[in-house]
């Protein structure tokens, strides 16, 4: 078991550049997502192609074959040059500011050295942070290091049916000696992994791999994705968790339940609670509240800020990939400027550090699509020309046609 050790000395082992050259994101530079069969470079990638995880056996290069694959050198290229490509399209971890990227390294640094206690797993594990930026700054696109951060879903299988869910209509059951295979080639350099699904505590792989990492062959940290509708403290004591992620999209029972099919507001304010007792026994563990925003539940963001702030870091995002359904607020023009309104009416109530820049940057995301629609009603007067212009054009066809038909009829 690797219960972090308060007493630990953190180790320094390279001095980095000061460059503030970072790409636009640095997710393909750090970060595999394992799950779906596939694998992946961010939670937002998977239109791209990364190969498939059954195809993974324990003689398969890594290094060359997955995280070299082309999607992240194409991914890699792209955020280097400081482009936009289409699936970062309003993800707010995409930066023009490198300094953004900058911190956020940072902050794994000091992650790893705060949150590792085998020394031996820690010095190797930042000699890899130290070559992964090393590699970023250089704008590398074929890379050296390995990724330090893993995500794995662990399958499909749910307690809920929430509205706006991604995972639901995907069936999804992984093997966990596949998963193994993959963690058994990257453990040596890795920081954290997290662990989500589906709900990772009821599926047959979340628990495999939860007591295979409670076992003591593995050193690095995890982090637990769940709706806290249900948990398995005995399963969860001797894993060296990190953080533990709860979903809790509404501050109020009407609103969490109608959008949590299946799910019940008191029981997640007790288990939200008894989380908060786990983590009075380690303090290193971070317990953080996600709160998806939707056209359902945008009117609670304060009120969320004020009651989920009491027990935890809440963190605001939009729903990903379904522009086309409504409950997408990001697709939903109408709602913007209630939107913002209740941004800023959460940004007067709470002092949280984390939640506040994570609110000001959704806010940014929005104003900005406030801007371009802007634009494209100024342009009106523009597309109307091109459409009369168009249509002038394909009258002029349809007469060439119809005179060379009568010609050669
Ligand atoms: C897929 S869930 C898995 C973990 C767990 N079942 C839960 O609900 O927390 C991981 C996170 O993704 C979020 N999520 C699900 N569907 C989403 C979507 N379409 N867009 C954005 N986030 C989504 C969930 O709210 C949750 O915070
Ligand atoms: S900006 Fe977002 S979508 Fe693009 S690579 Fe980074 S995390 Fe993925
Ligand atoms: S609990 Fe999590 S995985 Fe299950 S349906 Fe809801 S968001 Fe999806």
């Amino acid at each position: 078991m690797n219960k972090v050790n308060a007493e630990d000395k953190p180790v320094v082992t390279s001095t980095l550049s000061e460059q503030t050259d970072y790409p636009a994101c640095i997710d393909p530079w750090i970060y595999v997502g394992i799950g779906w069969n596939k694998f992946n470079a961010c939670c937002r990638a998977p239109r791209l192609d990364f190969g498939v995880i059954k195809g993974f056996h324990v003689d398969t290069d890594f290094r060359a074959e997955v995280f070299n694959h082309k999607s992240y050198r194409y991914l890699r290229k792209m955020l280097a040059d400081g482009k936009m490509p289409d699936v970062c399209v309003g993800c707010t971890k995409h930066s023009k500011n490198g300094a953004d990227q900058k911190a956020i390294m940072e902050s794994w640094k000091a992650k790893a050295l705060k949150k590792i206690a085998n020394a031996e797993h820690r010095l190797r594990v930042e000699e890899n942070i130290a070559a992964a930026e090393r590699s970023m700054l250089k704008k590398e696109i074929i890379v050296d290091h390995m990724p330090f951060q893993a995500a794995v879903t662990c399958g499909s299988q749910c307690n809920l049916q929430c509205k706006f869910c991604y995972n639901c209509h995907n069936d999804y059951y992984p093997e966990p000696e596949d998963i193994l295979n993959i963690v058994d080639k990257l453990h040596e350099t890795l920081f954290d992994v997290d662990i989500t699904g589906g709900e990772a505590l009821i599926t047959k792989a979340g628990r495999s791999l939860l007591k295979r990492f409670a076992g003591g062959s593995y050193n690095f940290c995890v982090n637990l994705w769940t709706n806290a509708q249900w948990t398995d403290f005995d399963l969860l004591a001797p894993v060296n968790i990190s953080a533990v992620k709860i979903s809790a999209d509404g501050a109020t029972k009407e609103t969490y339940e109608k959008i949590r099919i299946g799910g019940d507001f008191d029981e997640l304010l007790t288990n939200i609670k008894k989380y908060k007792e786990l983590k009075k026994e380690n303090p290193f563990i971070e317990l953080g509240l996600i709160y998806t925003i939707t056209s359902d539940n945008y009117m609670e963001i304060p009120a969320a800020c004020e009651l989920f702030g009491q027990y935890a870091t809440v963190k605001f995002g939009f729903v990903l990939r379904d522009d086309n359904d409504s409950q997408s607020i990001t697709a939903r023009p109408d709602l913007y400027e209630p939107l913002i309104a209740k941004i800023n009416e959460a940004l007067e109530l709470t002092t949280a550090k984390l939640t506040k820049s994570n609110l000001v940057a959704l806010r940014g995301v929005i104003k900005s699509k406030m801007q371009t629609a802007t634009l494209a009603t100024n342009h009106f007067p523009l597309k109307v020309a091109f459409k009369l212009f168009a249509r002038k054009n394909y009258r002029f066809f349809k007469r060439l046609y119809k005179r060379i038909a009568k010609a050669f009829l």
